[in-house]
């Protein structure tokens, strides 16, 4: 990714300070978790059973936009049934030895998180779906006509699968998973609650008038929630006494160039253009990406869905259309 935006909602893994706090202020318990009500209460029943049972939790998919706490959440359901949490990702994970290695590595009960696991290679996938089902690991071993095939027994393990598509995960795969939830934006209110939390563990003072100003401007997402609070923070520190009132926090959002709905200028440039060059009609996906210099996942995984949340753009199968709010609003902006 070229420049580096504020309303991003991947993690940006190259600024240690961003991760180091992105981490300690991850929710570890269902009750310090805010907001994904209906996630939380399935989890927790499923999880209750499973401990009353004295069971491993069944698989679990986790689906929808970056930012909205997949990982977190894989984090309190690992501390909710008293597990050893493991994390990997589809990517990091080349060969079937490699998925192997790490299987059967795992203790009795433990969690496996996998995150983008939808982009786990053919080869890898397929150890996942007897390891998922019975447990076992098939491997073959020696190659040509002295290979034969072997049987492992695994620990019992619950994996908790991540994936921003779930259009993109195989119908085998996808089948495996017992529980599978959608990640929902957030309200409003929620995200104001957790800008409060967050402000509370950084030791900073915020108005209520500021974060719920915030709020309206995080995408509905905690990830850029906590980015906002933290650069609203600097602003804060180092131009008054250091507390976030609404006046510090106009002023520090018009400095990061984020608007009143949480857009910022790539975000208005996109929409812009597609107005000017497209009008009314649909326009597909690479052309966008052309037209905007991103590249065409960028856009469909980071910006897309919330511009879509919005009611700014539609899919359609002939491609994306500008909607009629977005044209007022970039009118008036
Ligand atoms: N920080 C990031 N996401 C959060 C959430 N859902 N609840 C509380 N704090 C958070």
């Amino acid at each position: 990714m070229g420049i580096e935006r504020v309303i991003d909602t991947s993690i940006h893994e190259d600024d240690p300070e961003e991760k180091a706090v992105e981490f300690s202020l991850r929710p570890t318990t269902f009750d310090e978790y805010i907001g994904q009500t209906r996630l939380k209460t399935n989890l927790k029943l499923a999880i209750d059973a499973a401990k009353k049972r004295g069971d491993v939790l069944d698989h679990v998919l986790l689906f929808g936009p970056p930012g909205l706490g997949k990982t977190t959440m894989a984090g309190v359901i690992a501390h909710e049934m008293n597990a050893n949490l493991r994390v990997t990702s589809g990517p990091s994970i080349e060969k079937a030895g490699d998925l192997a290695s790490i299987l059967t590595n795992l203790a009795d009960g433990d969690v496996l998180f996998i995150d983008e696991i939808h982009r786990l290679r053919r080869a890898v996938e397929e150890i996942l779906y007897s390891a998922m089902e019975d447990y076992k690991l098939d491997i073959v071993i020696g190659k040509g006509p002295a290979a034969r095939s072997v049987r492992l027994d695994l620990p019992k393990f619950t994996i908790i699968g991540a994936t921003t598509r779930t259009g993109a995960l195989a119908a085998p795969l996808r089948d495996r998973f017992g529980h599978q939830f959608r990640l929902e934006y957030y309200q409003e209110k929620d995200i104001q609650k957790i800008i409060e939390r967050s402000a509370g563990l950084l030791e900073t003072k915020i108005e209520p008038d500021a974060s719920k100003m915030l709020s309206t401007r995080s995408r509905l997402t905690p990830r850029i929630a906590n980015r906002l609070l933290k650069r609203v923070r600097d602003y804060a520190d180092v131009n008054s006494d250091g507390i976030i009132d609404t006046a510090t926090a106009t002023a520090a959002l018009k400095m990061l160039e984020v608007d009143e709905l949480g857009l910022d200028p790539g975000d208005r440039n996109m929409l812009k253009l597609m107005i000017e060059k497209y009008g009314d009609k649909p326009v597909g996906l690479n052309t966008i990406a052309a037209l905007t210099g991103d590249e065409a996942s960028t856009i469909e995984d980071f910006y897309e869905p919330y511009l879509m949340q919005l009611g700014f753009i539609q899919r359609t199968p002939k491609g994306r259309v500008v909607t009629q709010a977005a044209k007022d609003f970039i009118l008036r902006s």
